[in-house]
């Protein structure tokens, strides 16, 4: 039976969008080279759905590790996680990101067309919206970056766009997340950053587990309900959802074809906090901080687009969001082991 090859399939959206492909019946190879997840990971996602996955501890840089893969499994399509995701380190660490990113797809790309295998599903990002669109972002807004990170993922969707013009049988669906947060419902699933984590929530619930004092909110003066910083969080679950419709849609479509993954509702800061603080049930202790560089107020996606083609929208709200991402909080205190 054919499968479906996932780069990146231990980390936190790839190990979500797992579980849900096995329980929609799809086989699966995952191809993680572990340099921000555990391989624990794969018992987890086998211990939720009951099913077998296939892992290689590959590298997406490495040709002939990643050929061995096609040869040894009949790949169908390609959901492709894999990749550096820190901003802030990407701009300290340029070549490291545009090699791991840029090089690491350009391999991948080869090594699909010499497999013949022409379906593939990309990790996009809001972030491809850049500094000059307006919330709410629509697809056919024109994409820019103000970071290597953000660069990586505007390029490899040119990449991509130019596969689709050079072989019109090239299938390419761009989902472009928004704020990914919240945990599998088992507690078993979730986010792990190592280190300090520098995005929101994973931030709020190491403060909550005591491991952190306090949050810094980055700025209260932006133009917003209560001057903080306003994002389009999305369950995790829901997300994974969205692939399971991305890779149905990528076998009947050809093209180019960018999606937003979002809710469509902008949460701020202020408003995750108290949501955390519901579902964890005790204060989360804060301090209004400077802005961080970089960052602009508003961002949440106009998400009509996934409705019409794939009939898929998010279901979670900010508070559902919270309470998984509290449980797996409390029931992996060491992360994933
Ligand atoms: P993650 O770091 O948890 O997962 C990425 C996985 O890729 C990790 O398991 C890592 O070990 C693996 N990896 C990295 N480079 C590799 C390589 N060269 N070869 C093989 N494996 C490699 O990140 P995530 O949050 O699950 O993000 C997944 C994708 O979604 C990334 O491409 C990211 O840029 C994109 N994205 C994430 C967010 C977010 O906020 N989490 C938002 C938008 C887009
Ligand atoms: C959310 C809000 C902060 C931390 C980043 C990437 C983006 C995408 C998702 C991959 C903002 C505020 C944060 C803290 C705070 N990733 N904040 N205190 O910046 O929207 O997006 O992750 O593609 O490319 O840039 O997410 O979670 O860092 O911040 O006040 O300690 O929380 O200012 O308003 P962001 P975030």
């Amino acid at each position: 039976m054919s499968k479906i090859l996932v780069t990146g399939g231990t980390g936190f959206i790839g190990s979500h969008t797992c579980v849900e492909l096995l329980s929609n019946g799809y086989e699966i190879v995952i191809v993680d080279n572990l340099s921000n997840s555990k391989e624990a990971t794969v018992d987890r996602i086998e211990k939720i759905t009951g099913k077998k996955v296939t892992f290689y501890n590959v590298d997406i840089c490495d040709y002939d590790a990643l050929s061995g893969v096609f040869r040894e499994n009949d790949i169908e399509a390609v959901i492709h996680f894999a990749g550096l995701k820190a901003v802030g380190e990407s701009v300290r660490k340029p070549l490291e990101y545009y090699t791991n990113n840029i090089y690491g797809t350009l391999i991948l790309l080869r090594v699909m067309r010499e497999n013949d295998c022409k379906k593939i599903v990309f990790s996009s990002s809001a972030t491809v919206y850049g500094m000059n669109n307006k919330a709410p972002y629509t697809e056919d807004m024109p994409t820019s970056a103000t970071n290597p990170y953000g660069y990586t993922k505007v390029m490899i969707e040119q990449i991509l766009k130019d596969m689709c013009t050079a072989d019109s049988d090239f299938s390419v669906v761009a989902l472009r997340y928004f704020n990914p947060i919240g945990a599998h419902s088992s507690g078993l699933l979730g986010e792990d950053p190592n280190g300090i984590p520098n995005n929101l929530v994973p931030y709020i619930a190491q403060v909550a587990s005591g491991k952190l004092k306090q949050l810094s909110v980055f700025g209260d003066d932006y133009d917003t309900s209560d001057g903080t910083g306003v994002r389009d969080y999305i369950h995790v679950m829901d997300l994974a959802e969205g692939h399971v419709c991305a890779i149905a849609y990528a076998s009947e479509h050809k093209g180019f074809e960018p999606v937003n993954l979002g809710t469509g509702k902008g949460s701020s800061v202020l408003e995750v906090v108290s949501a955390y603080e519901k579902a964890c049930g005790k204060p989360i202790p804060k301090k209004i901080t400077e802005r961080r560089a970089g960052d602009i107020a508003t961002c949440y996606a106009d998400a009509t687009k996934a409705k019409e083609v794939f009939g898929w929208e998010a279901k979670s709200d900010i508070l559902q969001m919270c309470v998984d991402s509290w449980n797996f909080t409390k029931l992996n205190p060491d992360g994933i082991q």
